[in-house]
């Protein structure tokens, strides 16, 4: 049975929880190997709601166990949140795991990716401020604090001590901020720790076992391909690696086990924070589009920056991630439109663009070329074989498909499990 990758192909909320969901049933094991709290996956079960921010949306589905990577930055307090709040609803988590080697949010983290962006004013990221830049920033200095240090407390001691010691001067002395306690940091992180022990493995290990034992195994990526610190558009990106290659650093399971690579690309674009859009709309259709799909930040509740598909985006997501095949979600929210554009291309400075522009100069000031397809009025959401949707929907699909370069396989056409259309098996099997 294969190891799938899932990824975004854009900005970021694409919709990969549902896809995630999707095949749940048919997974074993639901891997999430980057990111932390800043993530937010809203899916819809049986008509009820549920936003996880940390929490592999495999959570949900039963049978299935959720694995916490190395790659991934957790934040304790959030994980037991997201855990208690599922339990209340009947949702059994007792099957999460997490890896030995994740790092953990400290307190600090949280308070200097705020005061930093403060601090940036206008040069800001736009963060979610939850602490993930810092923490991938300490785990690549090597005073990052991991899961496993929770669990031998002199040297967890010494791990805080010796952070502090340079945090607190920056937060004192550069933020005018007030110095953070060792003993704070000690209580928050222990609170934790004897109910997190019985979920800390080997997770490494586990996977390529399972994988050994035929065990279909997904590795669902937070943020997206444009938000990976390596091949998005940097600076203004997350601080861990989103793209497929990352699944493999990130939970330890190495690339030749890989069978299949889908990623998610919305019928449209969002993106949240600051950084270069090409397809941004800042007229009436852009509210259209926030409106009709509901853009707004699962995380931060901030409304999301909307604009048409742009394919050059979904090119450069396919050979990035090397993708078998793409899910389009959100076809519905386009229903209604007299002309859909689709953006090819760009211009740079009157100099025509098929690819990603190599600096990030150029990105900044690249202007879309669209392509203008005919739309479509019917309401397409209970459509569930392509030939059930209107001609001019199967034509912005087929012709998004060959710009992209890999199969359409999915097509989301509202926001619920079933509200989906699938023309080849996600998992391989046609
Ligand atoms: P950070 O991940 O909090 O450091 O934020 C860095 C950038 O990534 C900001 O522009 C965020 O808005 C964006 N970002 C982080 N997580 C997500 C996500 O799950 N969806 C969309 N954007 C995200």
């Amino acid at each position: 049975m294969p190891a799938i990758v899932l990824v975004g192909a854009q900005w970021g909320d694409e919709g990969k929880g549902k896809a995630t969901d999707l095949l749940g049933s048919s997974v074993d094991y639901v891997v999430k190997f980057n990111g932390g709290n800043n993530a937010g996956h809203t899916i819809v079960v049986d008509g009820e709601k549920y936003a996880l921010h940390l929490l592999p949306s495999g959570i949900l589905s039963p049978g299935c166990t959720p694995v916490i990577g190395n790659g991934v930055v957790i934040d304790l307090a959030v994980l037991f949140q997201e855990i208690d709040a599922l339990q209340a609803r009947g949702i059994d988590t007792s099957r999460l795991v997490v890896s030995a080697n994740a790092h953990l949010i400290p307190p600090y983290n949280r308070v200097l990716d705020k005061v930093t962006e403060r601090f940036l004013g206008s040069r800001r990221l736009g963060t979610t401020g939850r602490g993930i830049g810092p923490t991938y920033a300490d785990k690549m200095s090597r005073v990052g604090i991991r899961v496993q240090d929770l669990y031998d407390e002199s040297i967890l001691r010494q791990k805080v001590e010796a952070a502090l010691e340079v945090k607190n001067q920056v937060l004192a002395k550069i933020y005018n901020r007030r110095a953070i306690e060792v003993q704070e940091v000690m209580d928050e992180l222990l609170k934790h720790a004897e109910r997190l022990r019985p979920m800390v493995v080997d997770t490494g290990l586990l996977l390529s076992t399972a994988l050994d034992e035929d065990k279909t195994v997904l590795f669902e990526a937070g943020q997206a391909t444009l938000l990976d610190v390596d091949h998005g558009t940097y600076p203004f990106v997350t601080s861990s690696s989103a793209v497929a290659a990352g699944a493999c650093t990130g939970s330890g399971v190495p690339p030749t086990r890989i069978d299949r690579v889908i990623a998610i690309l919305k019928a449209y674009s969002t993106r949240v924070g600051e950084g270069p859009f090409p397809t941004e709309l800042h007229d009436d259709m852009g509210e259209f589009l926030r409106k009709t799909g509901a853009e707004y930040g699962t995380t931060t509740g901030r409304p999301r920056r909307c604009g048409w598909v742009d394919t050059v985006v979904g090119r450069y997501a396919t050979r990035i991630n090397g993708v078998t095949d793409f899910v389009v979600t959100k076809l519905d929210v386009l229903t209604g439109l007299e002309q859909v554009p689709v953006c090819v291309a760009y211009d740079v400075a009157g100099v025509r663009h098929d690819e990603m522009p190599m600096s990030q100069s150029d990105f900044h000031h690249a202007t879309p070329i669209y392509e203008y397809l005919p739309g479509w009025w019917e309401d397409i959401s209970a459509c569930r074989t392509f030939e059930d949707l209107p001609v001019n929907a199967r034509r912005y699909v087929e012709r998004v498909e060959e710009l992209i370069g890999a199969r359409v396989s999915t097509i989301g056409v509202g926001p619920g499990r079933d509200e989906t259309i699938e023309r080849h098996s996600l998992l391989g099997l046609d």
